[in-house]
């Protein structure tokens, strides 16, 4: 089963949620300690083997673009007054030359719209998504988790976590089918319905492996939930056709498209940070 070499990150909403901190600022430049949101996204992406990142972008992103670029002067600065461990850690943050492809989604119609735009970049092989809000933290990437479960079955998966059942009309819902170990079966998906009609309260969370096939289900541009062509309505297309499973991944995940997943994000983060925990727990005795 081949690997998974591209990568989308659709980034190109409008982080309505998060205003008006996102007036100006891209809501994946956010920072989450010292580094902004979209870089653990791609370093998640690279830490499970994947090489070329496909973002799809929109108005006003362009500072995502100058995030991963070599900044010249300031390297030189650094590199003159010796902070090598600075620059290294801006070093390891920007990608190989070539390894990110910029595309743009003119209009913000929606996460399928969104990924359908990345169809030129991806080609016809399999390929992963990371919603860059959704931060991960695991011990084993989502991704890999994903690409190891794809090389498995094949065919589309998509990650899953348990909610609440009041939560389910923010999601994403799947039917779950047979269970094994943490790969379960997916026999249909339900974009955000409410609570008496979800077929499970098992949410799809921000990471994917789907066929190129999804693209063919995208190019007709049907209108979902909200008005917006979404991605669950063409995934849902796919089940019964290919292989398609749910895995509940390993690992804490944070909306930070949201205030308080942002700041949870932010706490837990910083707890786990040699360099800054000790004196972090310290500073927020005084505030609990
Ligand atoms: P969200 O539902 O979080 O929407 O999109 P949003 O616009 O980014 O944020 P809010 O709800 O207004 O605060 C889920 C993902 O899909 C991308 C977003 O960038 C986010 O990663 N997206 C959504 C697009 O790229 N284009 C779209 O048209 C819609």
């Amino acid at each position: 089963m081949a690997a998974i070499r591209k990568v989308v990150f659709p980034v190109a909403g409008l982080g309505t949620r998060m205003l008006p901190a996102t007036k100006a600022l891209p809501k994946e430049m956010l920072p989450v300690v010292d580094r902004p949101i979209i870089q653990y996204a791609l370093e998640e992406a690279a830490a499970a083997g994947c090489e070329e990142f496909v973002l799809v972008t929109g108005r006003g992103k362009t500072l995502i673009e100058d995030h991963f670029d070599r900044a010249y002067e300031l390297f030189d600065t650094l590199a003159r007054k010796e902070k090598r461990a600075d620059l290294e850690a801006l070093e390891a943050a920007v990608p190989p030359p070539g390894g990110i492809v910029y595309t743009r989604q003119q209009q913000p119609l929606g996460l399928g719209h969104a990924v359908w735009c990345a169809r030129h970049a991806i080609g016809r092989e399999p390929f992963g998504v990371i919603l860059v809000d959704d931060l991960i933290h695991a011990e084993t990437p989502c991704m890999a988790q994903l690409a190891a479960a794809h090389a498995r079955t094949g065919g589309n998966i998509v990650a899953v976590m348990e909610v609440p059942a009041e939560h389910t009309a923010r999601y994403g819902v799947i039917r779950p089918g047979a269970a094994d170990g943490r790969l379960v079966e997916l026999r249909g998906v339900v974009e955000k319905p409410r609570p008496e009609e979800a077929p499970s309260r098992l949410a799809v969370i921000g990471r994917y492996v789907l066929m190129p096939e999804i693209f063919d289900q995208l190019a007709r541009q049907e209108r979902g939930a909200g008005g917006e062509i979404q991605l669950t309505d063409a995934m849902a297309r796919l089940v019964g056709v290919q292989p398609f499973h749910g895995l509940r991944f390993e690992g804490r995940r944070f909306d930070c498209g949201d205030k308080q997943g942002y700041l949870e994000a932010i706490v837990a983060l910083a707890l786990e940070r040699p360099d800054i925990a000790p004196a972090f727990r310290e500073t927020l005795r005084r505030y609990t």
